[in-house]
C-alpha cells in the first residue's frame, strides 16, 4: 500500500475539512483540545503549507508546515488515517517535509507532546534531537517537546546556496 502512495498539495476546501475529521479524531489532539472547529481554523490559518499523501485516491495522511516565523521550517501537524498507520506513509511524509524545508532552510522542527511516546520514537529513528521542554505548553499538565533535526547552521547553509 505505502509503495502506491504519492504526495501533493491540498487543493480543495473540502480536503482541509477532511484533515480536520482526521486530526479531531484522533490523539494527541483529543487530549491537546483540538476539536474540528480548532483544528479546522489551524489548518485555514495564513502562512500554512499542506501536503496530502493520497492512496488510490483516498487522503491517507497529511502535513501541515509553518514557513514563517521565528523558528522557521516548522512541522506544525503530521497525522496518517488511523487504517493506514504502520505502513510506510508517515515516514514518507516526514521525508517529503524534509526535502520541501530543507530547500530553503536549514532546520526542521517539530512539537511532539509528553504523552505520545509512539511518535516520539518515530522522530527519534529519523534523526530528531530534543531541544527542549515546553512544560503546560498547550494543556495543564502536559509538555510539548521541541525537537529538531538541522543540515548545518544558518551562516553556512546560505553560503552554500550562494554558490549554487
Ligand atoms: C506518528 C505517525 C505520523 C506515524 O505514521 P505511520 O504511517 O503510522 O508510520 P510509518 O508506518 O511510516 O512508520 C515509520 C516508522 O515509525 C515506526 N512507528 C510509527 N508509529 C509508531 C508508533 N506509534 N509507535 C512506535 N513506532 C512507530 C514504525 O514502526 C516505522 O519504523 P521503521 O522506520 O523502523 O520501519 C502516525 O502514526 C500518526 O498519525 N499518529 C497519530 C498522530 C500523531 O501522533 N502525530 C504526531 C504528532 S507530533
Amino acid at each position: 500500500m505505502a509503495t502506491s502512495v504519492f504526495i501533493r498539495p491540498l487543493q480543495r476546501h473540502h480536503e482541509i475539512e477532511a484533515c480536520a475529521r482526521m486530526m479531531a479524531a484522533s490523539e494527541p489532539w483529543i487530549t491537546l483540545r483540538f476539536d474540528y472547529a480548532a483544528s479546522l481554523r489551524a489548518l485555514a490559518s495564513p502562512g500554512k503549507e499542506i501536503h496530502l499523501a493520497v492512496s488510490g485516491g483516498e487522503v491517507t495522511g497529511f502535513i501541515m508546515l509553518n514557513l514563517k516565523g521565528a523558528f522557521v521550517g516548522y512541522l506544525q501537524s503530521i497525522c496518517v488515517a488511523p487504517a493506514c498507520r504502520g505502513q510506510g506513509v508517515g515516514r514518507r511524509l516526514v521525508a517529503f517535509a524534509e526535502e520541501r524545508v530543507f530547500r530553503e532552510y536549514p532546520n526542521l522542527f517539530i512539537c511532539v507532546s509528553s504523552f505520545n511516546p509512539g511518535a516520539q520514537r518515530f522522530y527519534r529513528n529519523r534523526g530528531y534531537e530534543v531541544v527542549g521542554e515546553l512544560k503546560n505548553f498547550l494543556v495543564d499538565g502536559h509538555s510539548e517537546i521541541l525537537l529538531r533535526k538541522t543540515i548545518g547552521s544558518l551562516t553556512e547553509f546560505r553560503k552554500k546556496q550562494a554558490t549554487v
